[in-house]
């Protein structure tokens, strides 16, 4: 039992099934009905504890909001990976359970990460998000993010436009 009501922390090793769950519920509710129901279910499946046991183990950075005790949400991140883009940092997903968003979670873990990539010298940062998922966009542009590139990503027989905001530290 801890003191603290939130916190946002590294991932340990006996997080990899909260996170596992939060991923599960987190992505069901924002990509059905965007992304076709078997793609999503196979991105899912193939995310269990095991998965993130391991990417924690190897020492990739995932970071957790814990609300009293439960995991509320996590996010993973590090070096951006398009090298057309200039950006250093890169946050891969950043995903809070249904029922603690709109609380001002998304924000407080979004400035957490920041922070880290910045004191690991990575000083701007992109993250790329589906263009269907409004709330995703809209929360990006809450927090101050500039529109830098544009593509696109199949998901079976489904090709969805996605955006990428970038943020200069
Ligand atoms: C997107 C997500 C991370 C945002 O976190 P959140 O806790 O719900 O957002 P917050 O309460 O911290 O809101 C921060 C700001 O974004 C704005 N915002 C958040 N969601 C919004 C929405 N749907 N529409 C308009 N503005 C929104 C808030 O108004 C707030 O602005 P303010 O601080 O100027 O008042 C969260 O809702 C989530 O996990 N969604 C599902 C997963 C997802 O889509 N992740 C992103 C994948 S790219």
């Amino acid at each position: 039992m801890s003191t603290t009501l939130i916190d946002v922390r590294p991932a340990k090793f006996a997080d990899a099934a909260a996170v596992a769950s939060a991923h599960d519920d987190a992505w069901r509710s924002a990509y059905q009905g965007i992304i076709p129901g078997a793609e999503l279910d196979k991105l899912i499946n193939r995310r269990g504890p095991l998965w993130w046991q391991s990417a924690i183990r190897k020492g990739s950075r995932v970071s957790v909001l814990v609300f009293s005790d439960k995991v509320a949400g996590y996010a993973n991140y590090g070096r951006n990976r398009a090298r057309s883009l200039r950006f250093e940092g890169e946050i891969y997903e950043l995903y809070l359970r249904p029922e603690f968003q709109g609380l001002g979670f998304g924000r407080r873990l979004f400035t957490a990460v920041r922070r880290d990539l910045v004191q690991s010298g990575l000083k701007s940062m992109v993250i790329w998000a589906l263009s269907d998922n409004e709330p995703a966009i809209a929360f990006y542009r809450a927090l101050g993010g500039r529109v830098v590139a544009r593509s696109s990503e199949q998901f079976g027989a489904k090709t969805l436009d996605k955006v990428a905001f970038a943020w200069n530290c």
